[in-house]
Parts: C-alpha cells; sequence; structure tokens
C-alpha cells in the first residue's frame, strides 16, 4: 500500500485556513493556491537524491552536492491544478509541465477527459499530478491511469484538502502511488464536496460559477 502523508507544516495550516474561508476572494485564493503548492513540493522534495560535482568558486576549486536521478514533471489536473503549476516551477524551474484535463460530470460525479498533453519521455520522469481536491478520487484515479497508460512509472499525487473516500479509492487503484495532502477531511457531502473543504476550487481561482 502507498503512503499517505499530510504535508502538516504551520505555515501550510496557516493559509490553508485562509483558503478555506468563503470571504477569501479569488485574487487572494490563487495567491495561497500557488504559495501552499510550493510549500507542499518543498517538503515532499526532501528526499530527492544528490550526486556531488566539481566546481570552481571565486576562492577554490571543491566538490558541490546537486540534484540527481530522475527529472521532474509536474501534470495539473485542469482546470483547478493550474493554480499549484506556478509556485512549483519557482520551486522547480527545470521541471516539465503536462497537462490532463478532466471534468467531473455533475450527475455521476464520474471524471470525463478533455485534454492531455504529455511531455515526451514520459519513462524517464518523476511525475507530481497535482490538484488542489482529492473528494471521490474519480478525477485522480484516471489521470494517474493515463500517465501509466503512456509510460510513467514514478507518481505522486499531492492535493490540498482530500478526504477518506479520495485516498481510499486512489490508494486501491494505484497502490504504488504516494498521496501528499495539506489536510485531510471529515467525509463528502451528498454532492460530492469535501466537509468541510474550501468549496469549489475551480469556481474560486478563477472566479467563474
Ligand atoms: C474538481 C477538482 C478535482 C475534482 C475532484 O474539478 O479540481 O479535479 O473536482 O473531484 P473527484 O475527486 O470527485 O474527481 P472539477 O471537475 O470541478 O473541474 P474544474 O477543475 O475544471 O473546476
Ligand atoms: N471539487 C471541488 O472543487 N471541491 C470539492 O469539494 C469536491 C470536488
Amino acid at each position: 500500500m502507498s503512503k499517505l502523508v499530510v504535508v502538516d507544516h504551520p505555515m501550510i495550516q496557516h493559509k490553508l485556513s485562509i483558503l478555506r474561508d468563503k470571504n477569501t476572494g479569488s485574487r487572494e485564493f490563487r495567491a495561497l493556491v500557488k504559495e501552499i503548492g510550493m510549500l507542499m513540493v518543498y517538503e515532499i522534495t526532501r528526499d530527492l537524491p544528490l550526486e556531488e560535482i566539481e566546481i570552481e568558486t571565486p576562492v577554490t576549486k571543491t566538490r558541490a552536492k546537486v540534484l540527481a536521478g530522475k527529472k521532474l514533471a509536474v501534470v495539473p489536473i485542469l482546470r483547478a491544478g493550474l493554480g499549484m503549476v506556478d509556485g512549483i516551477l519557482e520551486l522547480i524551474p527545470a521541471a516539465k509541465v503536462g497537462h490532463i484535463g478532466l471534468y467531473r460530470d455533475p450527475e455521476t460525479l464520474k471524471p470525463v477527459e478533455y485534454f492531455c498533453k504529455l511531455p515526451q519521455d514520459v519513462e524517464e520522469r518523476e511525475f507530481l499530478v497535482v490538484d488542489p481536491m482529492l473528494a471521490t478520487g474519480g478525477s485522480a484515479e484516471a489521470a494517474i491511469q493515463l500517465l501509466k497508460d503512456r509510460g510513467a512509472k514514478n507518481i505522486r499525487l499531492v492535493c490540498l484538502v482530500g478526504c477518506p473516500e479520495g485516498v481510499k479509492m486512489v490508494q486501491e487503484a494505484h497502490p504504488d502511488v504516494d498521496v501528499y495532502l495539506a489536510a485531510l477531511d471529515e467525509k463528502l457531502n451528498d454532492h460530492g464536496y469535501i466537509v468541510p473543504g474550501l468549496g469549489d476550487a475551480g469556481d474560486r481561482i478563477f472566479g467563474t460559477k
């Protein structure tokens, strides 16, 4: 079974509380999603491997550590996942960005695919699939499957708010994919919204209804 990690850094928790508040407007909401995305990935990438190279400082030759191993790619699930990308790219400017377009049918709550564009070297990359919300888990499960169908072998899922139902679905379908959340909320309501949650992430980021 994969790992579930709740990244409960105080800065992340503070920003998440403002994000949840229904009085937080789109501009601040967008900024917070970006910041929390960056802070989460900063924590999550603690385990990236390093290698030593030789460099020359203005004073002397020395050996210094640089990132080694697989190159990263960020894959937002459209639309709301887009809100997390810029913050992550500030941290990892060399990362490639793939896009997977899925929306949740309001009746069935099942994900419907409408777009998929990934980096060419899928098998060589470590993927961070990002989406603010992990509700039923259907969208994340489908996005991960799409990546695997195209050859991805190394995938982590990074969401801001999740619930037990979504975590269970992803972990059962993809026991090799670790799940990272800023908060594990209580449950889903009858409309498939996370409780207490933060409402509709895409609408709040983009100011739509
Ligand atoms: C939201 C959210 C996730 C999905 C989560 O997207 O951003 O992608 O729902 O729900 P699930 O776990 O039950 O699949 P939505 O379908 O509303 O599309 P949007 O990002 O375009 O607003
Ligand atoms: N999608 C959202 O944006 N919010 C939820 O609570 C559930 C799905």
